[in-house]
């Protein structure tokens, strides 16, 4: 007989098939002669239903049977006579593997608070929530490799030890060894992007991208921000703005359409919970072209909006959160992308304007969530990237092998960033970032 995962056994067999399973007890119907374990390992939202009675091999271990111990079973899979499910496994045999004191299990039945849950950050994957957020991270991961892998994209992975800041904001963590300040020989940090890196791989592979964890050291206490994030960055070589743009919003759509398709079953949980209209908005936004804006068309919207944001909108400020969700969620209703922000508010690496006060950059923002991608056509001009350079104060010879790669055979590319959290947060209807990542790093807070 062999062991099979509750999804397999619930899709794949038919009554009469005699299984083996084992996983965690979500409940325990007792009644004198016979009792119902809902048995869940994680695989699927549905349980198994399995029924013991007198006559299962381990019968009297049910009165030490309770909620969030793990248990393994064999038997025999029948129609089931009761609502809510198809089989029911006839056990024949009942295994304890792992007690939990009914007294002292911190996820009772009741329903707890998401809060309370953070702090159970080892426990709270056995809840359906938590299950279903998780179990869609690793599709949402695995959509993402698949569209790139489909495009003939490589998949490379950039250093998280890193010693140039690629976002220029000064909000890297510094790395050093216990006595030794300068293990690398000079200061070294968490990456905050993989973007540079990137960039050089795809100045000899054409198309590439990376997908890891980077971190942020700003102190931003907010329902949208982790200290360590995941992020996903494309480049691509002989892309300009319009070929970025393009594909920012091709992906996004194809990422909605492989979790529709994958994962049906946990955005229903998530809709039906969490986030009314949920499936329909993931349609809607599948079928429509994105709304595009210049910074400067944005501007005006928000100053015609008559709205009095807490930040004061004017050509020049950047766009706050209540200004993106603004656009995005009432004026537009829609995805939006703002592009040619003022060079004044973006890193050094974008591409300058013929204007020469804009920059080649574009932001992906979404209803609920603001700011999803970030990204731009990069500088491959090395006169102008030096000036930039100098003229942002930064070191040039910090970033002389970055210059390099426009010494030597420069080709125009673009690309961008989306974080993987963002983009769950969306998919999930959850409202805290807190609750998507399995273990959330923030200031003051890094438990487990
Ligand atoms: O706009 P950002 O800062 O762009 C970059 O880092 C570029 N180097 C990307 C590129 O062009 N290759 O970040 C990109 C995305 C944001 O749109 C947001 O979704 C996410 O990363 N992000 C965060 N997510 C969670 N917590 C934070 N503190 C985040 N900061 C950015
Ligand atoms: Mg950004």
């Amino acid at each position: 007989m062999q062991r099979l995962k509750v999804k397999q056994i619930l899709s794949s067999q038919s009554a009469g098939a005699e299984i083996k399973a084992a996983g965690w007890v979500r409940s325990v119907r007792n009644s004198p002669q016979v009792a119902f374990i809902d048995l869940t390992d994680g695989s699927s939202m549905a349980g198994l239903q399995v029924v013991i009675d007198p006559q299962t091999e381990g019968f009297s271990l049910l009165n030490e049977v309770h909620t969030g111990c793990s248990v393994a079973v064999e038997g025999k899979l029948v129609d089931s006579p009761g609502q809510g499910q198809k089989f029911e496994l006839k056990a024949s045999r009942l295994a304890l593997l792992g007690a939990a004191d009914p007294e002292t299990y911190p996820i009772q039945k009741k329903k707890h608070t998401l809060e309370f849950l953070r702090t159970k950050a080892h426990l709270r994957v056995r809840t359906n929530t938590y299950a279903a957020v998780f179990r869609m991270r690793s599709h949402l991961s695995q959509g993402i490799h698949s569209f790139f892998r489909d495009k003939g994209f490589f998949y490379i992975h950039a250093p998280i030890i890193t010693t140039s800041d690629c976002e220029g904001a000064g909000q890297m963590f510094q790395v050093s060894a216990p006595g030794d300040k300068e293990f690398f020989g000079k200061p070294a940090y968490l990456t905050v992007s993989g973007q540079l890196e990137a960039e050089l791989l795809a100045l000899g592979l054409s198309e590439v991208y990376t997908f890891g964890p980077t971190f942020r050291a700003e102190n931003s206490n907010t329902p949208r921000h982790l200290s360590e994030f995941w992020m996903v960055e494309p480049e691509m070589v002989f892309y300009d703005l319009q070929d970025n743009m393009d594909l920012a919003e091709e992906f996004l759509k194809a990422l909605l359409v492989y979790m529709l398709e994958h994962d049906r079953e946990d955005l229903e949980f998530m809709e039906r919970w969490y986030q009314k209209g949920l499936l329909a908005q993931l349609e809607g936004i599948i079928g429509k072209p994105f709304e595009r804006l210049s910074y400067t068309e944005a501007i005006g919207m928000l100053k015609a909006s008559g709205k009095s944001f807490e930040f004061p909108v004017d050509w020049g400020c950047d766009i706050q959160t209540e200004h993106e969700r603004y656009l995005s969620e009432e004026k537009i209703g829609a995805p939006v992308i703002i592009h040619d922000y003022p060079a004044s508010i973006k890193p050094f690496y974008m591409r300058l304007n013929d204007d020469g006060k804009t920059v080649g950059a574009m932001d992906v923002l979404l209803p609920r969530i603001g700011e999803i991608i970030g990204g731009s056509q990069r500088e491959e001009r090395l006169d102008v990237l030096t000036r930039r350079i100098r003229l942002l104060g930064l070191s040039e010879e910090n970033y002389s092998w970055y210059l390099d790669t426009r010494r030597f055979g420069t080709a125009i590319h673009s690309g961008f960033g989306m974080g993987l959290e963002r983009t769950l947060l969306f998919l999930s209807g959850m409202a805290n970032i807190r609750d998507v990542i399995p273990f959330p790093r923030t200031p003051g807070n890094a438990d487990f």
